[in-house]
C-alpha cells in the first residue's frame, strides 16, 4: 500500500495556547498505520500574512513564496485535521486565513474537524464545516469537540494532563481518525 499522509494543522497562535498540546494528543491517539505518516503543522511556523494574493485561490495563480510553499506543503497531504479553538463563537482568524490562502489543495480531500472550548468549541466546528463544504472537501463525521474545564489548566493555562483529561474522548476519536484514515487509503489520486 503506498504511504499516505495525514497533516494535523494547529489553528492557534497565541502565546501560551493550548493548541499544540490538544495536536500531540490527537496525533498519539492514531493507532498509526504502517502506511500512514502523521504531520503537525503549526502556523505560528508557517507565519502566513493576511491574505494578500490578488487572483482568486481557486485560479491557483499564486504570485507570492509564502503562498507557494504553503500550497506545496499542503499538496504533500492526503487527508487533514483542521484543528481550531473556539474564540468568540467562531473559528480562530488564524485557520481561516490559512485555508482561505489555498482551493484546489482542500477539493475532494478528507477533512477531519476538531475544536476545543469551554462547550468543545461546538460553533467553531459548525462553522468550519461550512466552510471544508464550501471547498468541496469530504467532511468526516463525526467530528472531535474537546470541552476544556477550568481544572484542566496549570497555573499558566497549559493542560496539566491531557491524556487523562481527554481519556473520555478516546473511543469517539478513534471511530474518527478511523473514518478519516479509510478515506485517506480509498480516496481516488486527485491532482492539484
Ligand atoms: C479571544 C478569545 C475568545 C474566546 N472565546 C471563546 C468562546 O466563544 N467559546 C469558548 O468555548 N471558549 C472561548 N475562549 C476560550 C478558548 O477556547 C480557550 O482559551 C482555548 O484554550 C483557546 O485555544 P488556544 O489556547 O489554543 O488559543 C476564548 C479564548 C480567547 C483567547
Amino acid at each position: 500500500m503506498d504511504t499516505k499522509k495525514i497533516q494535523i494543522i494547529i489553528g492557534s497562535t497565541r502565546p501560551g495556547r493550548i493548541g499544540n498540546q490538544v495536536a500531540e494528543w490527537i496525533k498519539q491517539e492514531f493507532n498509526e498505520p504502517a502506511n500512514i505518516k502523521i504531520e503537525i503543522i503549526d502556523l505560528l511556523d508557517i507565519n502566513l500574512p493576511f491574505m494578500d494574493e490578488l487572483a482568486l485561490p481557486s485560479s491557483g495563480q499564486y504570485t507570492k513564496d509564502h503562498t507557494k510553499t504553503w500550497s506545496n506543503k499542503i499538496k504533500e497531504g492526503d487527508g487533514y485535521i483542521w484543528l481550531t479553538p473556539e474564540y468568540n463563537a467562531g473559528y480562530s482568524a488564524s485557520i481561516k486565513n490559512a485555508i482561505d490562502y489555498l482551493y484546489q489543495e482542500w477539493s475532494d480531500k478528507p477533512i477531519l474537524i476538531a475544536s476545543y472550548g469551554v462547550g468543545g468549541g461546538s460553533t467553531a466546528n459548525h462553522n468550519l464545516t461550512d466552510v471544508a463544504s464550501r471547498l468541496k472537501a469530504k467532511v468526516i463525521e463525526p467530528t472531535i469537540e474537546l470541552t476544556i474545564h477550568r481544572e484542566m489548566r496549570d497555573e499558566s493555562g497549559q493542560l496539566k494532563d491531557p491524556v487523562n483529561d481527554f481519556k473520555i474522548y478516546h473511543e469517539a476519536v478513534e471511530t474518527s481518525l478511523q473514518s478519516l484514515i479509510n478515506l485517506v487509503n480509498n480516496a481516488k489520486l486527485v491532482s492539484v
